[in-house]
């Protein structure tokens, strides 16, 4: 797993220099999900899609920006599962993003989530890699990613932060978010969710929420590659990851690649909290 890791190292770094000095415009395409595609959407895809098809333990990728399932030469038995930048639509205000990284054995089932990663393009660039603990890393002048911390959650945070029209929210979300402000919750919503999540897990905890709205029954973020790959490391920092029935995440039934879901990823109080209010 290692070769893997270091792969999206790699890639990271050159995506973090894109950033910098790419053009931010969009292209004529939408992807799979009927986003329109930023300039740098698909340059970070094409980074990725480059590092990691010359690792032999990968075998297939599965990218935000691709339709299908992309088979690669190697033979090993990796999937990797990525989203090459979340929350491109805030690359021309200049706030931070993110790429996410699914490391899944065999087949892509969340049962096989083996490992996850995140980048972090801020004013750093950070990288949490997540395998038997959840241990974040910052670009150094050297250009390596030197060892930070390990981050684990509290029981209780005091940030919220929840995406979606507010007007399409049902009663129930409506009630949850008033209550955790009513408790004293601050408001976190950047609209790159690997910025907000990353907030939360650093500050200690809190909750993170995207909902099922009336505009979009079944949320909008995407399995695979987003809500996935949050949940494992949310539950291996001590944390929680369920979706709006309070069933946990990493057991649901993912049928399709850009499949999605609504997710709340929190610690242990808000967490119980949703599964009162959502119940
Ligand atoms: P992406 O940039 O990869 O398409 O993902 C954007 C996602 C996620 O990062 C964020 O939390 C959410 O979209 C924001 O959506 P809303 O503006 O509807 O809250
Ligand atoms: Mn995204
Ligand atoms: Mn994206």
């Amino acid at each position: 797993m290692k070769e893997i890791f270091d792969g999206i190292k790699t890639a990271v770094k050159d995506i973090a220099q894109a950033l910098k000095y790419s053009d931010f415009g969009y292209t004529a395409n939408q992807n799979a999900t009927g986003d329109t595609q930023l300039k740098l959407d698909v340059l970070s895809d094409e980074i990725i899609t480059k590092t990691l098809s010359k690792i032999n333990l990968v075998k297939e990728l599965v990218s935000e920006e691709k339709e299908k399932a992309l088979k690669v030469s190697g033979d090993g038995e990796y999937i990797v599962a990525y989203d090459p930048l979340d929350g491109s639509s805030l690359v021309d205000v200049n706030f931070a993003v993110g790429s996410i990284f699914g490391i899944y054995k065999g087949s892509l089932n969340p049962a096989n989530l083996v490992a996850s990663v995140y980048s972090v393009y801020g004013p750093r660039t950070e990288l949490v890699i997540a395998k038997d603990k959840v241990e974040l890393f910052r670009l150094d002048k050297q250009g390596d990613f030197a060892f930070a911390s390990e981050l684990r959650l509290k029981e209780k945070g005091k940030l919220n932060a929840t995406g979606g029209l507010q007007k399409g929210w049902d009663e129930k979300h409506k009630n949850l978010i008033k209550s955790l402000f009513d408790e004293g919750y601050r408001l976190r919503y950047s609209g790159a969710m690997v910025s907000d999540l990353h907030q939360i897990l650093l500050k200690g905890g809190g909750l993170f929420s995207y909902p099922a709205t009336s505009d979009a029954p079944k949320g909008k973020l995407r399995l695979s590659f987003e809500v996935l790959p949050f949940a494992f490391i949310y539950e291996l920092a001590g944390g929680y990851a369920v979706d709006n029935e309070g069933k946990r995440l990493l057991e649901i039934n993912l049928e399709k690649v850009h499949q999605t879901s609504p997710c709340y990823f929190g610690s242990k109080y808000e967490i119980d909290k949703v599964k009162a209010c959502l119940a």
